[in-house]
């Protein structure tokens, strides 16, 4: 079959090329004429593990471009452009609305509009109204992936949800869409349809779902530090029953990224124009907490170091989350940047992030008293302290001792309570975790 895909960000580039993994012709549209360049020449343009391979593997399939008209060839057309944050916490649908005015003129009678992006509920009926009259069919199609599983989620996801139109139209377009994703319903994925309203909802609410979870365990992690539980242990404890599940009890500096925390408050700003704001006021505590852990770590540092003036902190993380070089709402490097305006010297460490990462520090002002490496052990030479904000693999592996003989000061904040903190001890660390001593 042959497909576009228009966006071609994280989700969208690793969606054009799983969909050539499918079999299918794709043609991958982005306003970026570098993006395009980049993946036209096989190379990703962010780091996602598996992407690159995949791009070359389907290079015969694959072609990208900036020009919308190059849609007109194809029957199915899938939106997977970003929906980011407004000044006002709304989601922006600046980049949505001008996808689908682009592609309108070039769709066709039969040709299929598949909405991947995540968009406030009611955007579907609205979107809907502009694509019939092309006798054109349009359904929503949320994207569960996370960054650094992009390709398996695409590939393999946990279910399929179709949103579609009651009758004729809507099975028509579920028809074509399982021809798409033939090979992912082959193997026994769950496929969900319903209607356009639910399945915009499905997205936002587990995202929402998830950032509780999150928000919950460092919540538990605030009476943790004041009672001398480990938040750890009590996430283990809890997480036996499957009923609540071990997963996404983490505590440690909390969420980022460019998905959770906007579409939590995306879905409050949503929530509030529908006159049920009331439904979602605990989401925006969920956001406090969430933020509550970044000026954290902060505290946690003075605490034990007094005024952080002249003082000289090394930040193991840049992007939020390891395998990612994904710099978007990073708590890593909001914490360095906060530690860079108390005052003090510090080097953020961290493999991929660091590149993006510059731009934003030299337009924070901030160059002089933050700099970035991709060198974690240059970063802690002749460090106070060590903040753990990320947690990269090779971060946890380090050798403390090792480690310990680089630094004059003994002092490790582990922000995401991801390493061994007895063999930290047994080098002489002072160890400070998240929720857990
Ligand atoms: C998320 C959703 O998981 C995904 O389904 C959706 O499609 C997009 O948003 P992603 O943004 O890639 O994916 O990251 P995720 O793995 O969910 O992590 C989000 C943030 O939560 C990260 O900053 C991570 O460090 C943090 N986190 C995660 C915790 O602090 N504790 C945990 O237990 C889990």
């Amino acid at each position: 079959m042959k497909i576009s895909v228009i966006g071609c960000g994280y989700l969208g580039a690793v969606h054009a090329a799983s969909m050539a993994e499918l079999g299918h012709d794709v043609i991958g549209i982005d306003v970026d004429p570098a993006r395009i360049e980049s993946l036209q020449q096989g190379i990703a343009p962010f780091h996602e593990p598996g992407f690159d391979a995949l791009l070359q593997k389907n290079a015969p399939r694959l072609t990208f471009t900036t020009d919308m008209s190059a849609a007109g060839g194809a029957t199915v057309h899938f939106v997977a452009v970003g929906t980011p944050q407004s000044a006002d916490g709304s989601a922006d649908m600046t980049y949505v609305n001008s996808a689908i005015e682009g592609l309108t003129p070039y769709l066709s009678e039969g040709d299929l509009v598949v909405g991947k992006s995540t968009v406030p509920v009611g955007t579907a009926e609205r979107l809907s109204a502009k694509v019939t009259p092309t006798r054109a069919l349009l359904m929503w199609n949320p994207e569960f992936l996370r960054e650094g599983f992009a390709v398996e989620d695409t590939l393999s996801p946990d279910r399929l949800v179709y949103g579609v139109q009651e009758g004729k139209d809507g099975d028509t377009a579920t028809a074509i869409l399982d021809e798409v994703y033939a090979g992912i319903l082959a193997k026994d994925t769950p496929r969900l349809v319903m209607n356009f309203a639910t399945a915009e909802l499905v997205k936002v609410a587990a995202n929402s779902f998830l950032a509780t979870k999150i928000s919950f365990i460092n919540a538990m992690a605030e009476i943790a530090d004041v009672t001398g539980a480990n938040v750890t242990q009590l996430a283990d404890a809890i997480g036996y029953d499957t009923r609540i599940g071990r997963r996404f009890l983490n505590a440690g500096i909390g969420f980022g990224g460019g998905c959770l925390p906007k579409d939590i408050r995306g879905f409050v700003a949503r929530a509030e124009e529908l006159g049920v704001g009331e439904a979602l006021s605990f989401l925006k505590d969920v956001d406090d907490i969430n933020l509550r852990r970044r000026s954290r770590v902060v505290d946690v540092l003075a605490e034990e170091l007094g005024d952080l003036s002249g003082k000289t902190i090394a930040v193991w993380g840049i992007s939020f989350k390891p395998d990612s070089d994904d710099i978007r709402d990073s708590p890593a490097l909001d914490i360095a940047e906060s530690l860079a305006r108390a005052g003090a010297t510090v080097v953020s460490a961290d493999p991929e992030g660091w590149k993006p990462a510059q731009d934003r520090i030299e337009r924070a002002g901030l160059s002089a008293s933050l700099t970035t490496t991709t060198d974690h052990r240059a970063a802690v030479t002749g460090a106070d302290a060590l903040v753990v904000a990320t947690e990269w693999k090779v971060f946890q592996d380090e050798d403390p001792t090792t480690i310990g003989a680089l630094m004059p000061g003994k002092l490790v904040v582990d922000g995401r309570n991801c390493l061994d903190s007895s063999s930290w001890k047994d080098a002489g660390f002072r160890y400070r975790g998240m929720g857990r001593a």
